[in-house]
This record gives C-alpha cells, structure tokens and sequence, in this order.
C-alpha cells in the first residue's frame, strides 16, 4: 500500500519506518527542510534504539522517502497517518491547532478516497469535531480512523512491530476494512486489533496511560509507607505483582514518572472529564502524589546534611527513564530545580541527556556543570543522587565513585544497588522503601 505519515516527530518517524518495515511504501512528511535533509542522510532527530537502522534498511529498500511537500505524498498515499504533536497549551489543554491545520490542507489537495489514521493523542470527540470542521472545508471524499499508538520511548520500534493491541475506532467499514489492511502483517502474529468508535478509541488511550501512572504512583506511595514502617517496596511489589488480577510490571519505584505522556495525558483525562461534568477523584490525585517525592528525596539529603545550602550534589541520570535524551517532565531536572533552590550546586552526568537538560536548566547556568563521566561529575561532591536507570549506572564502580567524593551520602532513587554493597564501599546509603537490607536479600534469594 501506498501511505503518508505527517510529522516527523517520535511517533510518526517510528510509525513510517515500521509500516515501511510491513513492506508499505511510505512517506514521510515533515515541515522542517532541514529535519528532511538530516533523515536522507541516515541522521536521526532524537535517540530512540534501532531506528537508525530501521530508516537506513527501509530507505535503501526504497519503501521509505521523505518530503516536506505535504501536497504530493498525500496524492500518492491511500492512507494518511497524523502524527502531529498535541503538546499542551499554557492552559493545560491539548493544543489541537496543529492536527486541524494538517487536516484541512490534507483534504484540500485530494481529489480521490482517503483515510486518515490519527495517531496524535487527542481528547475524547476530537474525531467527530474534525469530521465537521473538515466536511465545511472542502468536498473531498475521506473518512477518519482513530489509531493511537501506545509507543514506548526506548522500545518504540519493538512496540510498533509487536504490540499488545492494535485499536481502530470509527464507523466507516471502507476506512476500517482499509485501516485493518494496513495492519495485516500483524495478524501472523494474532496480535488483537480491537474495532471500536472514535469516542472509545480516543479514551482508551487516556486510560491506559493514566492507568500505569495510577500503578507507579501507588507503588511509589508504598515505598514511603515502607521507609516509615521499615517494610521493604520491593518484596511488596513482588508479592502484589504475583497477584495476576495485577500482574508485576510497573511496580518499580522511583523518583516519579516523568515523560511528554504520563504526566500530560493523567492531567488532561481528568480536565476532560471535567468538561464533561464529572468528577474523577482518583485520577486527579495521581499527578498530586507523584509531585510530593522529590521534595521528600531533598527532605531526605537535607536530613542527613543539615542543609544543602553550599554543599555540592553529584546528580546521576537527567532523561526522565533509561535510553532516551528526553528530559521533558523529568522527575531529575524537579530534582535539580529543587536542590538548587535549597542552595546546592549541581554537578550532572547523563550519559545521552547532557545536551537536552543543558538546554531545559540554561537559566541555571551558573550552579550546574555538565560532565561526560560519573566519575567526573562526582568529584569533591557530598552527595551523588542516581535518578535514572540506566544500566551503566548499575554496573557503576562504587568504590571508585566513593574515592572521588569529599561525603559519602549515596541517594538511589531508583533503587539500583545493593544495599549492604553500598555501605561496604563507604557510603550511606538511602533508598526507596528498601526497609531492612535482610528482607531485600531474603526476597533476592527466593527468586534466585
Ligand atoms: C508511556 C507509555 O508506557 C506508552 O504506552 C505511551 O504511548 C507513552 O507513554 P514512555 O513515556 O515512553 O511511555 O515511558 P514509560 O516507560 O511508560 O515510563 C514512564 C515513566 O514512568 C518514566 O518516568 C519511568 O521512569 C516511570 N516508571 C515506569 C516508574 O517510575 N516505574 C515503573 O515501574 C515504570
């Protein structure tokens, strides 16, 4: 098939090499010339694993171009994916400009049947609402299918070629025979590709990501129960996650979720469903409890310091979770903001994101230094805090972490270390809820 992805971002970039990879010729639209230029040559726009390959394979097949004349790949293009962004108005609201804009011009320059797939997240009705505002526009013939993508950053590619559902919404059998058709390489591996309406379709997508920051937030509320009672989060999170009605992923703890989709997509489900008169109690506290635990993680160091005022804090990870350079709604740069506000300087190492943060703390300049290794950034520091999960920091050699420090306070956020290892490298050692050092070892044992 003949398709067109507009928008060249993490998800239509992700979506146009993977349809490509399902044997479709695919073009990519993107606005920015020079972002157009960079793709041909094999060079990414973000970091996201396997996609450079996937582009460069896809390209060299020729199942893959890119254009930013928007016009001539939607008149070669039976299908027409939007991938827009929706990113937040300073009203907290999507900003659904963009998906419009696109839209009209789409249905302007066609003259034959097209279907348009959104792929951008949208709130409920916003499938209906363009169906009009576009049938006022002008009178090609199109239908609208609402896809939305459920894509991790670091696993996107795998995401999109395995997913645990496909979800198609809308009431033209044309459109969903044409959507479903799209998708059939998926059907080898039976993967589920769900029908439903638009409504239903917009929501489920809301709900699933509101659902998963419920189950972060949770564990993490756990976590802090944990260190008052000295229980340990992580035999809870396994003994829970056996629970199968529950099951173990998105248990870990941590400094908070983070990322342009969590944080984002709970807030504006329960905006919508205020629009809609009703209330949702239980998803508006979940942004509220994920903003208390970096004020508790600075509690905690002010705690053993005193104060943070003068002394200097070796921050370990700045993207919001492992294998990204995203640092958007990171709960690290919260982290940093809030220790700099307390008056420590910050000496940071990520080992992709040094680059975004710099840019997201450049008003900070003076009280945060960038460095290429943990161990750099960790000279003369009193404490190292460890925000992201990345493997290298896993593997970190403590010992040698120690010796470049003036303290030796080590706050592991994301709960990476052994314990007992950490005290016997010469730190103190604080966690998430990780309670008596015996119960962890106890659990680990039992796995093992
Ligand atoms: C999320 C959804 O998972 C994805 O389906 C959707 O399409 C986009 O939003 P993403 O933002 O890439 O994906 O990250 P995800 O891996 O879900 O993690 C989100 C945040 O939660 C990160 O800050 C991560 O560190 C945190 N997290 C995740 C935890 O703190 N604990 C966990 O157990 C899992």
């Amino acid at each position: 098939m003949n398709l067109a992805v507009i928008g060249m971002g993490r998800v239509g970039l992700v979506a146009a090499a993977a349809l490509a990879d399902f044997g479709h010729h695919v073009e990519g639209v993107e606005i920015a010339p020079e972002r157009v230029a960079a793709l041909e040559r094999d060079q990414m726009p973000f970091y996201e694993p396997g996609l450079q390959e996937l582009v460069h394979k896809n390209q060299q097949a020729g199942r893959l171009t890119f254009t930013s004349e928007l016009a001539r790949a939607v008149r070669h293009a039976t299908a027409i994916f939007i991938a827009v962004g929706t990113e937040e108005r300073a009203t907290g609201e999507p900003n659904l400009a963009p998906l419009f804009a696109v839209s009209e011009q789409i249905v302007r320059c066609t003259h034959d049947y097209k279907v348009l797939l959104i792929k951008s997240t949208v709130p409920v009705g916003t499938a209906a609402r363009l169906r009009a505002h576009l049938a006022g526009v002008a009178p090609g013939e199109f239908d609208i299918v609402s896809n939305p993508e459920f894509l991790r950053e670091g696993s996107a590619i795998e995401n999109f070629l395995r997913p645990d559902r496909v979800i198609l919404g809308g009431n033209s059998e044309k459109a969903l025979a044409l959507a479903r058709e799209v998708y059939r390489p998926l059907y080898l591996l039976e993967t589920p590709i769900m029908v439903v309406d638009h409504e239903s379709a917009e929501l489920i997508k809301y709900a699933t990501n509101a659902f998963l920051a419920m189950k972060i937030t949770f564990i993490n509320e756990m976590a802090t129960l944990c260190e008052a009672t000295g229980a340990d989060v992580h035999a809870i999170a396994r003994a829970v996650g056996l629970d199968k009605r529950i099951g173990p992923k998105f248990l870990h703890p941590g400094p908070g979720f983070g990322g342009s989709c969590l944080p984002k997509d709970t807030r504006t489900l329960a905006e919508m469903a205020r629009q809609h008169g009703c209330s949702l109690p239980l998803v508006e506290s979940v942004p509220v409890s994920n903003s208390t635990i970096c004020p508790q993680l600075i509690s905690k160091l002010e705690e053993k310091m005193g104060t943070l005022r003068g002394k200097t804090v070796c921050v370990l990870g700045l993207a919001y979770k492992t294998e990204t350079d995203d640092v958007r709604e990171s709960p690290a740069l919260e982290f940093v903001r809030l220790a700099l506000g307390a008056g420590a300087r910050i000496r940071a190492h990520d080992p992709l994101a040094n680059d975004e943060a710099a840019k997201a703390l450049a008003g900070k300049k003076n009280d945060v230094s960038f460095h290429a290794s943990p161990f750099t950034a960790a000279e003369g520091a009193d404490a190292v805090a460890v925000l992201t999960e990345w493997n290298e920091f896993r593997s970190l050699d403590l010992a040698e972490l120690r010796a470049q420090m003036r303290g030796n306070l080590l706050l592991d956020a994301r709960n990476l270390y052994d314990p007992n290892d950490a005290r016997r490298q010469g730190f103190e050692y604080l966690g998430r809820g990780r309670g008596t050092a015996r119960s962890s070892s106890l659990v680990a044992s039992a796995q093992g």
